[in-house]
């Protein structure tokens, strides 16, 4: 089955958020170094980044380095800063080519000077572009996350620059990393784990959950389509009841 052709146009999700897991495995499997994982993975995001952007997803966020991550051994950790700089560099023709805003979510205070210089360099290169946006989950985790936007929400109100009654889900979300985008309408995880790792909990209430047994190198574009023709096939309730009945 072709899955691209199968994608309906105009039900395409908005926003895709993709836990890409199975690097070190992928490597380990092949009696390589886990960081030639990531270096493979690389061409992954690159092939479902451009994916992405052809079928008309506004906003793709990936989960490239977690809060967790830094307990990784240095040798690894290292490796990882090494390929997130190179590839900054690298890969601004294709962010330019498609009309790709790099954004990035998480502690950008944790990395290094030189790191966090790629970082805000290649968010202004690309500041202009409007045709989707990369959301690089960077030092991100969901619980740093809302305890800092808690944090922020606590100094306000106690400044008296926000009312208690005035706190429902919408405000919340103003407060948040992600304040940006519309919340994940789908949530991809490859690797074969069936868990959400700290990863947009407040934002994935709704988002179809959808697992690859495929370690993330391996993942290729067709797969990607295939996941957008099942997601496609759900019917979203929100809560709400089916908009058919049930045959009896
Ligand atoms: C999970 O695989 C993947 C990561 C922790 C990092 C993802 C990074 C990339 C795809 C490279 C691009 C990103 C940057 C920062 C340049 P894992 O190592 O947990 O795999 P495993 O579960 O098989 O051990």
């Amino acid at each position: 089955m072709n899955f691209l052709q199968a994608i309906q146009p105009d039900r395409v999700p908005a926003h895709v958020a993709v836990i890409m897991d199975g690097n070190g495995r992928w490597a380990q499997k092949r009696g390589l170094e886990r960081a030639q994982g990531h270096i493979e993975g690389v061409n992954s995001v690159r092939r479902i980044t451009e994916a992405a952007c052809r079928i008309g997803v506004k906003y793709l966020t990936l989960y490239a380095f977690s809060t967790e991550n830094w307990n990784r051994p240095k040798a690894e950790v290292n490796a990882l800063m090494g390929l997130l700089v190179s590839c900054l560099h690298k890969e601004m023709p294709l962010f330019m080519k498609n009309g790709i805003r790099l954004r990035i979510i998480g502690d950008m205070e944790s990395f290094s000077p030189e790191v966090r210089q790629a970082m805000n360099e290649a968010l202004q290169h690309t500041q202009g572009n409007t045709r989707m946006d990369l959301v690089l989950a960077l030092g991100y985790s969901s619980r740093w996350e809302l305890t800092e936007a808690f944090r922020k929400m606590a100094g306000k109100v106690k400044e008296g620059r926000l009312q208690i009654q005035d706190i429902d889900a919408e405000k919340i979300a103003e407060f948040l990393a992600t304040s940006f985008m519309p919340d994940p309408d789908l949530l991809i995880r490859t690797g074969g784990e069936r868990r959400v790792s700290n990863f947009l909990l407040w934002q994935i209430a709704y988002a179809e959950m959808y697992f690859s047994p495929v370690f993330w190198p391996d993942f290729t574009e067709e797969m990607f389509y295939e996941s957008i023709v099942e997601y496609q096939s759900r019917e979203r309730r929100f809560g709400n009841v089916p908009t058919k009945p049930a045959e009896a």
